[in-house]
């Protein structure tokens, strides 16, 4: 009996869980306005705020969603939801991340919803990230693809375009449009996704972050340098928060 408990509290679902469920029950008070990020991890602070909402225990908030995705599961919670034209200034934004350095430098976006996450995060008080240990990297860009948001004009141009950042050619850069069942993937934004692959991590993460920008065609990427707060981080002994 204990053995089956033990096994289920580590599982990966239980992990995501664990800290989705703290970040609201930590960092949200009524009256705030809260960002709510997007993906598996992201769901579980959703699901909790939705619950502490319904319950009671928490009154006046709004939310912000960072996806259609998560504004769909908002709206099933009855979370009321605004923007950023509304209300410019987030509270607390919590959202999952890729992979996530010492310095809580991000890569994000493996999920497609890099552009609104970055533009809500990006007015947050505090962006509080909440990541199984298997996410915290020693260098960025190692353990998938980092994400970048293309305009659909021209996407092969801009696909060789980050194939010749100066800064990423140490690392061996490949990149592939992203698709989805045969078809390209198209974002929320109806942008494209080209996904660059490294093999080792990035040496300079601000020079490739901002040689990437320059490029026109790219829309956004998903590496988010200063600014995550905070990262609570789960694994088998339990959650611990990284500052
Ligand atoms: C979506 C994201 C997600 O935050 C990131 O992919 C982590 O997702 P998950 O919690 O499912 O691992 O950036 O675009």
């Amino acid at each position: 009996m204990s053995i089956a408990v033990e096994t289920q509290l580590s599982s990966t679902e239980d992990l995501k869980r664990v800290v989705g469920y703290k970040a609201v029950d930590d960092y949200v008070h009524s009256g705030m306005v809260v960002g709510l990020g997007t993906g598996s991890t992201a769901y579980y602070a959703i699901e909790r705020l939705g619950q502490k909402l319904q319950e009671g225990s928490l009154c006046d908030v709004v939310g912000i969603p960072t996806s259609t995705k998560t504004e769909n599961q908002a709206k099933s919670l009855h979370i009321p939801l605004v923007t950023l034209d509304t209300h410019p200034v987030v509270d607390v934004a919590i959202d999952g991340a890729d992979e996530v350095d010492k310095y809580l430098n991000l890569v994000k976006g493996r999920g497609g919803s890099l552009f609104r996450e970055k533009m809500i995060e990006a007015e947050a008080r505090k962006l509080v990230v909440i990541v199984d240990e298997s996410k915290l990297v020693e260098g960025l860009g190692m353990t998938g693809a980092v994400p970048v948001e293309v305009t659909p004009f021209c996407w092969k141009h801009t696909l060789r375009r980050l194939l010749g950042v100066e800064c990423l050619a140490e690392c061996n850069v490949s990149a592939t449009i992203r698709r989805e069942k045969g078809n390209i993937y198209v974002t929320d934004n109806n942008n494209y996704i080209v996904d660059l692959f490294l093999d080792r991590p990035i040496p300079d993460i601000f020079l490739a972050a901002r040689q990437i920008s320059e490029i026109v065609g790219v829309v956004e990427h998903g590496i988010f340098l200063n600014m995550a707060n905070l990262c609570i981080v789960s694994g088998k002994e339990g959650t611990r928060v990284i500052e």
